[in-house]
């Protein structure tokens, strides 16, 4: 590339970002201003600041060097940030964390914590400071970044709180997720690494992500939630109603509070009142997909029905206690179009949709799409005890029979 060419072209970039900017000025910067004074409400941490006139002018010229990219912090919890300069991010309640534009900007990180708002993209949700909390709820409000924003994603960096009550459901903790357009189970217990997606309208109203704490045990416990909004017509959006989606050729999908503890729990972890679909995304030129429990960390990987301390414990775990078909009536995984094998059957293939029990088949394929995993949980655990639940790892196949 010749010199001429490149000084040339740089010119029609920095034009172009020129009128990008000055018209997002113009037209978006006042509007979105207005929006974030009257719907957001930081908590006391962070201050915010009247914009003044020189301000804005001033955001104008250095928006030439800076464009608000995704960048990455310096801190493990929370590595979103976004590139802002450092007056931006400390006006917008953000902390810095590095830097990124070449040194121009700072690696700004959102953190929200109760009653507070953000119309800002990954931000994070975290339990109130040592001084502030208390008992109650806690809520974020989450406002569109823009009107084409039509799913909000929530990663569980960190979100442990009490365990749910003898029948399963959240009763000292929970975690909501109201005002969009899908269902989302109530959560509690650990859930540390899992993820949920939820539709909205594009035209709706705020999304409150709600964490209500009623037993002084549960001031100790932590949360960091990491939300993201995602556009109508972006790559990462997760088709209508999945819950969850995963888009690995494999992966491990565990139910909401499962862990594979051997220690003996007298009553259940898994949780009540679930009815949610798992995604997974079919890779090119995959044709089925396979599940097997994940018993990497003991023998309760799938363990979703029955007394597991009424059973003997050398068959938690196997396909001698697995179910299949009409057995699973309260709580159980679907696969569509299901053939699995089982020890109890020679490993000769046979169909099933449904699955429950304390241990899961050898394997269960199935080339019915799109790839799914249904979960279905009843409103009564307390029949259940020591069930934790199910980890389940998935490979998609390239040869269908
Ligand atoms: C913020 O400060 C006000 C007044 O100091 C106090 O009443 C309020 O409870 C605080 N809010 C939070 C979320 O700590
Ligand atoms: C928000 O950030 C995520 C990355 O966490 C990105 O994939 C997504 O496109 C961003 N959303 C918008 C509307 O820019
Ligand atoms: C669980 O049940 C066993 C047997 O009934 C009992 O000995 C134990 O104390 C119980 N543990 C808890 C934590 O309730
Ligand atoms: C299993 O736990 C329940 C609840 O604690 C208890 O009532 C029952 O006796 C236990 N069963 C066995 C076989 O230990």
């Amino acid at each position: 590339m010749g010199n001429a060419w490149r000084v040339w072209s740089v010119w029609v970039w920095v034009w172009v970002v020129v009128g990008v900017a000055l018209s997002a000025h113009l037209h978006l910067q006042p509007e979105q201003q207005q929006q974030q004074q009257q719907l957001e409400k930081p908590d006391n941490t962070s201050l915010h600041t009247e914009t003044s006139e020189n301000v804005r002018d001033e955001r104008v010229f250095i928006m030439l060097a800076i464009s608000p990219d995704k960048c990455n912090s310096k801190d493990i919890a929370t590595t979103f940030g976004t590139c802002l300069t450092s007056s931006d991010c400390k006006q917008r309640g953000g902390l810095s964390s590095g830097t990124c534009a070449k040194g121009l900007g700072v690696c700004c990180v959102i953190t929200r914590s109760c009653n507070s708002a953000t119309s800002l993209n990954n931000t994070y949700f975290t339990q109130p400071t040592a001084t502030n909390n208390a008992l109650g709820a806690c809520t974020l409000t989450i406002n569109r970044m823009n009107s084409n924003i039509c799913q909000v994603r929530l990663d569980f960096i960190n979100l442990e709180l009490s365990q749910p009550d003898f029948d399963g459901v959240c009763q000292d903790d929970f975690l909501t997720i109201t005002g969009g357009v899908s269902p989302a189970p109530m959560l509690c217990g650990l859930n540390t690494g899992q993820h949920m997606y939820y539709d909205l309208d594009p035209k709706g109203g705020a999304v409150k992500v709600t964490v209500d704490r009623s037993i002084a045990a549960s001031l100790a416990l932590t949360w960091t939630i990491k939300v993201s909004q995602i556009s109508c017509d972006s790559k990462f959006r997760a088709p209508v109603g999945c819950l969850q989606y995963f888009t690995d050729t494999t992966n491990t999908v565990n139910s909401f509070n499962f862990a594979n503890t051997n220690v003996f729990i007298n009553n259940t972890r898994q949780l009540a009142n679930m009815d949610y679909g798992v995604c997974i995304k079919r890779a090119d030129n995959y044709c089925g997909i396979s599940w097997q429990a994940n018993y990497v960390q003991g023998r309760y990987g799938f363990t979703v029905t029955d007394v597991a301390n009424a059973t003997a414990t050398n068959l938690i775990g196997t396909s001698y206690t697995s179910s299949t078909g009409d057995m699973c009536a309260t709580d159980f995984v679907i696969i569509p179009g299901g053939v699995y094998k089982s020890d109890t059957n020679n490993n000769v293939p046979a169909k099933s949709d449904r699955y429950c029990g304390l241990g899961f088949p050898n394997i269960v394929t199935t080339k019915t799409q799109p790839f799914m995993l249904y979960v279905t949980n009843d409103q009564d655990e307390a029949l259940d005890l020591g069930n934790r639940g199910f980890s389940l790892t998935y490979r998609q196949t390239t040869v269908c029979t």
